[in-house]
């Protein structure tokens, strides 16, 4: 295979991904995503957790929109609000990874799942003209997001990256497996996001917001190039790759995840259905099926904290087959 050229590509680089990329308007804030990046990597490359090399995980999460024109007034969305991505970047910060959480921008972040949705009005009170304290209700939620929030942060261990289109999702996430290519198998990509299949192409995109009153509107969309043999055979080929996927209708959800993780070579493919994924997942994996589910028993509990678990252990062990 020949050299990536700066941009991570190949010659060989699949005609409908060569274009995807060139046509997409490039990031507004390339320069400052790649010295953040650099920083990162470079500062958990070298540093350990319980006497081991520190792992990083990408986490992403959220959901991709499609704009349907340049000066975006409409675009396309879907239902992913990033609770699975915010939680499973606490689990992995807690199993002592360094995170690069990839989200969307404005939905959950790790540490706030508890908080009320208006946190600034509902967490806190006036109390006198110069005081502002926090409402006991909320007091341990918000000491517990500050405190853990401020912890990753000070130790170098989480970054925190936002998109909103599939166009900045997707250029992000080839920038974020090629800074993090030098980490070798110690680096992990769990792709909890809900990216977009469709899209319009940035040059048949409309520049100005459409107008009604000429009848119903007729779009094309083409189809949004599937990134994943990219991530595994060229942008970081040694990581560890974990993909979802989400189907309403059950009698397709494992044949799906079963194709995915053979056609994309990926290590673990996460199956769950919209109306249960808070509550059951299936793990497939080429040695076979795992099922986890969350604590009943507890009412707070989370699917991810058991998942994690699950994928830390076979990270483990993917670290020490390859080394
Ligand atoms: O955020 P929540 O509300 O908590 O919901 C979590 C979730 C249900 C969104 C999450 O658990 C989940 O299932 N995410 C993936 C849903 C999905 O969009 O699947 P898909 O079939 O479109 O994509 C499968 C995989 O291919 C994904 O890992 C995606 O990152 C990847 N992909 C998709 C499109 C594309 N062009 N390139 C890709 O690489």
């Amino acid at each position: 295979m020949d050299a990536p050229n700066g941009l991570g590509f190949v010659d060989e680089t699949p005609a409908d991904i060569k274009s995807f990329f060139d046509s997409a308007p490039p990031l507004k804030n390339d320069a400052e995503i790649r010295r953040k990046l650099k920083e990162f990597i470079e500062r958990n490359h070298s540093s350990s957790e319980n006497g081991r090399a520190r792992r990083v995980v990408c986490v992403t999460s959220g959901g991709t929109t499609v704009p349907l024109e340049k000066r975006c007034v409409r675009y396309i969305d879907n239902f992913a609000s990033g609770h699975r991505g915010a939680a499973s970047t606490e689990y992995f910060l807690k199993a002592g990874y360094a995170v690069v959480f990839l989200h969307r921008r404005r939905t959950y972040q790790p540490y706030c799942r508890s908080l009320p949705e208006d946190p600034l009005l509902e967490c806190f009170e006036v109390t006198s003209e110069s005081n502002i304290t926090v409402q006991p209700t909320h007091a341990k939620a918000v000491k517990e997001a500050i405190s853990e929030h401020h912890a990753a942060v000070t130790q170098g261990t989480l970054l925190k990256l936002s998109f909103t289109t599939v166009f900045e999702y997707l250029q992000m996430l080839q920038l974020i497996a090629l800074s993090m290519r030098s980490l070798g198998p110690r680096a992990m990509f769990y792709l909890a996001a809900a990216v977009s299949d469709f899209y319009v192409p940035w040059e048949s995109m409309a520049a100005h917001k459409i107008q009604s009153g000429s009848g119903p509107l007729d779009m094309r969309l083409a189809e949004v190039p599937k990134m994943l043999s990219m991530l595994r055979k060229v942008w970081a080929p040694m990581a560890f790759c974990i993909s979802f996927k989400l189907e309403t209708d059950t009698k397709l959800l494992l044949e799906k995840a079963d194709m995915a993780l053979r056609k994309y070579n990926m290590h673990m493919v996460i199956a769950n259905e919209l109306i249960t994924h808070k509550e059951e997942v299936v793990v497939v994996m080429k040695s076979g099926n795992i099922t986890v589910r969350r604590d009943k028993t507890q009412a707070t509990a989370d699917i991810e904290d058991p998942l994690i678990k699950l994928i830390v252990d076979r990270h483990s062990a993917y670290i020490s087959s390859e080394s």
